[in-house]
């Protein structure tokens, strides 16, 4: 188990953009992340500037994670981990799911900075901008799924329709949005919310505990 600090990347508006540049052939060659991220081992975001809609999150504390599910397509397979508390009232929603006959599954939970800078990579390349990316995935430093406390989650029963906007027509997402809350998740981009990003209806986040509440408090004011 790797050894765990919590860290937080401090992104200038003139590092971010000479990290990523707007077009998609750069962004096929970016700079190595040291050279423009600055970590500081403090969890306070509080004080940071949020970018292109997305609040700074710190990264947890991996070594405090437990494992939820293990996801695997083919021959590639992940372990998904949360914070405890996230963790228990997620097997809580989910069994309560399964009485109703409903298969909820958990797609991605934690992710590193690492991971995260990958994923916001791609994107560009696929968007063709930094500005379009940020619609549709957080900036490393940025992402809900830094905190441990926030998930993917899909139909089991439909698993093509993982992380694609056909979600909305399972059973699974119609529990979700019935009972959700019952267990102290909610979805964090609903259509149209006030940070401008893309409808997310499989990115759900957990706001049961006073710790998940201090996390989200920028995103929920
Ligand atoms: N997928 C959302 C934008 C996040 O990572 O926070
Ligand atoms: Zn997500």
């Amino acid at each position: 188990m790797m050894v765990a600090i919590a860290l937080v990347i401090i992104i200038s508006a003139y590092s971010f953009t000479s990290r990523y540049n707007t077009t998609a052939k750069s962004a096929q060659q970016p700079k190595p992340s040291s050279q423009v991220i600055a970590q500081i081992k403090t969890s306070d975001t509080d004080s940071l500037p949020s970018q292109l809609g997305h609040f700074p999150y710190a990264e947890a504390n991996t070594s405090q994670l437990i494992i939820i599910a293990s996801y695997a397509q083919n021959e590639y397979q992940r372990f998904e981990r949360l914070a405890p508390e996230a963790a228990l009232a997620l097997m809580k929603l989910i069994y309560a799911a399964r009485d109703d006959g409903v298969w909820i599954v958990p797609v991605s939970g934690f992710r590193d900075l690492a991971s995260q800078d990958k994923l916001f990579k791609k994107q560009i390349e696929k968007r063709g901008s930094v500005a379009e990316a940020a619609k549709l995935s957080a900036p490393p430093g940025y992402s809900e799924h830094h905190t441990g406390y926030a998930l993917d989650l899909s139909d089991g029963n439909i698993p093509k329709k993982d992380i694609t906007y056909e979600l909305v027509n399972t059973p699974a997402f119609q529990w979700l949005i019935r009972r959700g809350k019952d267990f102290g998740f909610e979805m964090s981009f609903p259509e149209n919310n006030p940070q401008g990003v893309s409808y997310e209806p499989w990115h759900w986040r957990f706001i049961g505990s006073p710790a998940a509440i201090k996390i989200f408090k920028r995103a929920k004011s």
